[in-house]
């Protein structure tokens, strides 16, 4: 007779979780960061507002960004006129927007994903949706799942508005699943569209000027999944993960949905409150795990790094505090200038930037840390092994 212990110890797997596959997608309207303001206050029909347009000009130019990709283009905007005013009652009409536009982009990144993983989709058994854009219920897990033709025993999850922390949330969680469930395999999708959250510029709010310059569309998705079998080919173990609130900066990053739209807050305090806390966080990740030691002259340039890029100041603070070369946070910054800031979807194309770049690197670390940042302030961080296979298999498409 199998006893309790038994039992639950034929549902673990027996080695950790890793990151199976990785596909990322974007909506087709790109928008160059040297243009973007005047496009701002010309379609938001703003222009009078002189000294906002230089101060979303300023920022843009120290932004870190080169392009950015969005949902909301002219078009759209020319069918929807009362999006660009944020005292109108538009959320009805951005929720209806968003419940279609999300898991359509979720699922265009999911498709390479599956791709690149080998098998069915149906062998998919978890399904986690991360976005701030859910305000319905059945929500965009559930037409995601619809779309990819999932099996309907498939176990969904929805994180909804844990904003650019979002990412690393659902990673954590799936590595939970994956090692707790023998076999399991859990899609992670981010789908991030600034639709929810972009109007006009008001004269008293400077937040709306700083997401202006730094947000754009994304969506990543990661196949995550334990004991791989032959097709499957692992590109990060996931050795360990944690979260941490910073105290006292509850209302440091926040947001809030309106009858206009998603408000967000972002104190100019952001870069500072991370890059203070940054490397307590990693001793406390890494001092257990006896891979790097922390007590050494510099240790942090022995491991790689997917960091969120959340703003050019906050890399920069991160990799000065930290003292790394400049090339550890390059896929960061290489995200961060081709599409800006999609919230909890940037990490997901950081992890896929890194895994090119480690492909074709003659020598990389062999452990590394994925770190996410939202509302809280939270820190998710999770530390990764490099599998063996990311070389051998020669995934550096
Ligand atoms: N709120 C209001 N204004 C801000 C601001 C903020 N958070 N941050 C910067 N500014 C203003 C400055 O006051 C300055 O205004 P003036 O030109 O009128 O003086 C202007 O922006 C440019 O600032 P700096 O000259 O100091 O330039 P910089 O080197 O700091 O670059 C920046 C500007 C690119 C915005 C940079 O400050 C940055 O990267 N900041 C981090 C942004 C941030 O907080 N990102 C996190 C997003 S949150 C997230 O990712 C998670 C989530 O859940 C949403």
């Amino acid at each position: 007779m199998a006893t309790i212990h038994d039992i639950g110890q034929a549902q673990r797997a027996h080695s950790p979780a890793a990151v199976l596959a990785i596909g990322t997608a974007n909506p087709v309207t790109s928008m160059l960061q040297d243009e973007y303001a005047d496009y701002y206050f010309r379609v938001t029909k703003s222009e009078h507002l002189t000294g906002l347009k230089d101060k979303l000009n300023r920022i843009c130019n120290k932004s870190g960004i080169k392009k950015r990709f969005m949902h909301v283009n002219e078009q759209l905007l020319t069918a929807h006129p009362d999006l660009i005013d944020r005292a109108l009652p538009t959320l009805d009409a951005r929720i209806d927007m968003a419940s279609a536009a999300v898991p359509e982009l979720a699922a265009s990144a999911a498709a390479k994903a599956i791709a690149e993983w080998g098998r069915p989709a149906t062998d998919i058994t978890h399904l986690i949706f991360s976005t701030y854009s859910g305000a319905k219920a059945p929500s965009a897990d559930l037409r995601l799942a619809t779309l990819l033709g999932l099996r309907p025993t498939v176990c969904r999850t929805i994180l909804n508005l844990n904003g650019c922390s979002g990412g690393g949330r659902a990673l954590q969680l799936a590595k939970e699943i994956a090692e707790n469930n023998r076999g399991a395999r859990v899609l992670v999708a981010c789908s991030e569209l600034t639709l929810v959250a972009f109007y006009g510029a008001q004269d008293a709010s400077l937040d709306t000027i700083v997401g202006q310059g730094l947000f754009g569309d994304g969506a990543g998705v990661a196949i995550v999944g334990a004991d791989p079998v032959v097709v499957e080919r692992p590109l990060f173990e996931m050795a360990f993960a944690t979260q941490t609130t910073i105290p006292g900066t509850e209302d440091a990053i926040s947001m809030q949905l309106s009858t206009g739209g998603l408000d967000f807050h972002l104190s100019s305090q952001v870069p500072k409150l991370l890059g203070n806390n940054i490397e307590r966080v990693l001793v406390d990740a890494f001092q257990s795990l006896g891979v790097v030691d922390v007590n050494a002259a510099a240790p942090w340039n022995d491991l790689f790094y997917a960091v969120h890029p959340g703003g050019r100041a906050i890399l920069d603070l991160i990799e000065q505090v930290l003292g790394l070369d400049a090339e550890k946070l390059a896929p960061s910054r290489q995200v961060l200038s081709e599409f800006g800031n999609m919230s909890g979807a940037t990490v997901i194309f950081v992890l896929d930037e890194l895994r090119r770049r480690r492909a074709e690197a003659e020598e990389v670390p062999e452990w590394g840390v994925v770190m996410a940042f939202g509302p809280g302030i939270t820190v998710e961080t999770m530390v990764l092994h490099a599998a063996s296979s990311l070389k051998e298999n020669g995934l550096a498409s």
